[in-house]
């Protein structure tokens, strides 16, 4: 299938682009379109027939759901069915549009391949131009998974989006790089238990600012515990090359970076550690607090390891406030192995 590209500038969006792209959901393919996390593969979540295309084009099991993306409160009441109480109104106006995904019970519109057959449907108001435009002018909910080919790191850029899925899919739509650069906290807001099942682009501290009831879900704190979001069980974000964990404080961490060759090795740290080695490949996420900073480039750093010429990748370990515990997620995910100083 030969890949449109559709270039769109998002401070100056063009109509009849959007409506080109807007065509194709219509007509039941895939469109992969740029959101403030990540770039996500989107296809009208009423067609079981386009659903089916992201689940082939990505090469996704089915039993990992999709998150549903809206532009109003109209269209998240045809995709659920429980009541919007205070605390959902309150968590909606303080982080809608944003990277925060709501699981709620769903709603008999809602098939079982989007749901995975789960009673539940996750849901997010994304917080960018295109998308939103994308979603108003098509007028249907857009379910859309992160466009990357399953267990590749997500793509922040179009070019990546590229690489994994040209000529598997309709059409791209080319525009910035998404600012967050990691996906959507996952919340549970389904019980009375409001429990965050995947780490994301929204910290734990900041959703208690206004809910301070909120948990984590026992599976992110227990490895043991099966996890009530599928695809927290599946491998992720895996650059091609072997990759080790190294968890422990700074000092630590440098003490055992300055016994080991660095020859073949991709060292991906911080400023505070790559300012006192030197080696052949080392790239660095900012300084160790800047937390955003980090996500932001990590997905890109990760995918640009295959190409490097290196045998093994070695990253390390954030403190675990705030946005810290998504990066320590993501990258323990992405490893295949750990080393605890
Ligand atoms: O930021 C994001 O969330 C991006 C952009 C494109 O919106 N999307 C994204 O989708 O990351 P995906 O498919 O790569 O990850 C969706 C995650 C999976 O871990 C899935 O298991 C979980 O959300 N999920 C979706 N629906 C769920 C549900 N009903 N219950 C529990 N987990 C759910
Ligand atoms: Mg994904």
């Amino acid at each position: 299938m030969e890949t449109i590209i559709i270039p769109i500038n998002q401070n100056n969006i063009d109509n009849e682009a959007i409506v080109l792209a807007s065509q194709f959901i219509h007509a039941h393919q895939c469109v992969a379109m740029p959101t403030e996390t990540v770039y996500g593969l989107a296809a009208n979540a009423w067609s079981d027939e386009a659903i089916q295309r992201i689940f082939e084009a990505k090469g996704r099991p089915s039993d990992n759901p999709l998150i549903v993306h809206v532009c109003d409160q109209e269209m998240l009441l045809k995709c659920i069915d429980q009541p919007l109480n205070d605390r959902i109104l309150k968590l909606m106006e303080a982080f809608w549009p944003g990277p925060l995904t709501l699981v709620f019970k769903k709603s008999s519109l809602i098939s079982d391949l989007v749901s995975a057959s789960l009673p539940t449907v996750g849901i997010r108001m994304p917080d960018h131009p295109i998308a939103l435009a994308l979603i108003k002018a098509t007028q249907v909910p857009l379910a859309a998974p992160s466009a990357n080919v399953s267990g590749r790191p997500s793509p922040t850029k179009g070019s990546h989006v590229l690489d994994d899925l040209q000529g598997k899919i309709a059409a791209i739509i080319m525009a910035d790089q998404s600012q967050v650069g990691v996906e959507s906290t996952v919340l549970d807001v389904s019980s009375q238990t409001f429990a965050i099942l995947r780490k994301g682009g929204l910290s734990i501290e900041r959703l208690r600012e206004v809910d301070s009831e909120i948990i984590y879900d026992d599976a992110l704190i227990d490895v043991n515990v099966t996890p009530k979001s599928p695809g927290q069980k599946y491998k992720h974000y895996a650059p091609s090359k072997p990759m080790t964990f190294i968890e422990g404080n700074l000092l630590k961490q440098l003490e055992y970076l300055k016994t080991i060759s660095l020859e073949h090795t991709l060292l991906i740290s911080v400023d505070e550690i790559i300012n006192e080695l030197s080696g052949p490949y080392m790239v660095t996420l900012g300084t160790k607090d800047d937390f955003e900073f980090a996500l932001n480039g990590l997905f890109d750093i990760l995918r640009q390891s295959d190409n490097m010429p290196v045998t093994s990748i070695l990253v390390t370990s954030y403190s675990e406030k705030g946005l810290g515990a998504t990066l320590n997620d993501r990258l323990k995910k992405a490893s295949t192995e750990k080393i605890i100083l």
